[in-house]
């Protein structure tokens, strides 16, 4: 735990922070823009999904904390495209999500052969977001459609 660049990790952690907290606000407002026969399990996926980011943001919180650092109050970048269309809600998270698996790489970096703790939670993380891009990649699909939808705009 010693050999990390506290301050560089801190750096990382307060970005993911940010970004996790914006993904509980993110979709909870997409949450409230759901019309037409597929509302209800949409609705509840989409909170599903905020609850995930609150309990994803509380645990790297507790990390800075345990790092003896100050957790940030800000929140990360929010988009109103005033969108109601779940696919372009669907296409948005994606995108965001990227950026934070891209922050938990760049955590798993900085941590690799330093933190066993760390390092484990980086991994779990990146885990749980892959899985979680897999599966909006999938919805994001037209049925009877194999190939994943991000070869499709690649
Ligand atoms: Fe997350």
């Amino acid at each position: 735990m010693n050999d990390i660049d506290k301050q560089t990790v801190v750096g990382v952690l307060n970005r993911l922070l940010e970004a996790e907290l914006a993904g509980v606000v993110r979709y909870t407002h997409y949450s409230f823009l759901v019309f037409g026969f597929g509302r209800i399990p949409i609705v509840s996926w989409l909170r599903t999904q905020a609850d995930e980011s609150l309990v994803h943001a509380q645990q790297v919180g507790e990390w800075i904390t345990a790092l003896g650092a100050y957790p940030s109050l800000a929140i990360g970048p929010l988009l109103d495209s005033h969108k109601t269309d779940i696919g372009a809600m669907l296409r948005e998270s994606l995108e965001t999500e990227a950026q934070a698996l891209g922050l938990y790489r760049e955590l798993l970096a900085q941590v690799e052969g330093k933190s066993v703790a760390l390092e484990e939670f980086s991994r779990q993380m990146i885990l749980a977001e892959e899985m979680h891009a897999a599966e909006v990649d999938k919805m994001l699909r037209k049925p009877g459609e194999l190939a994943a939808f991000a070869q499709q705009i690649a």
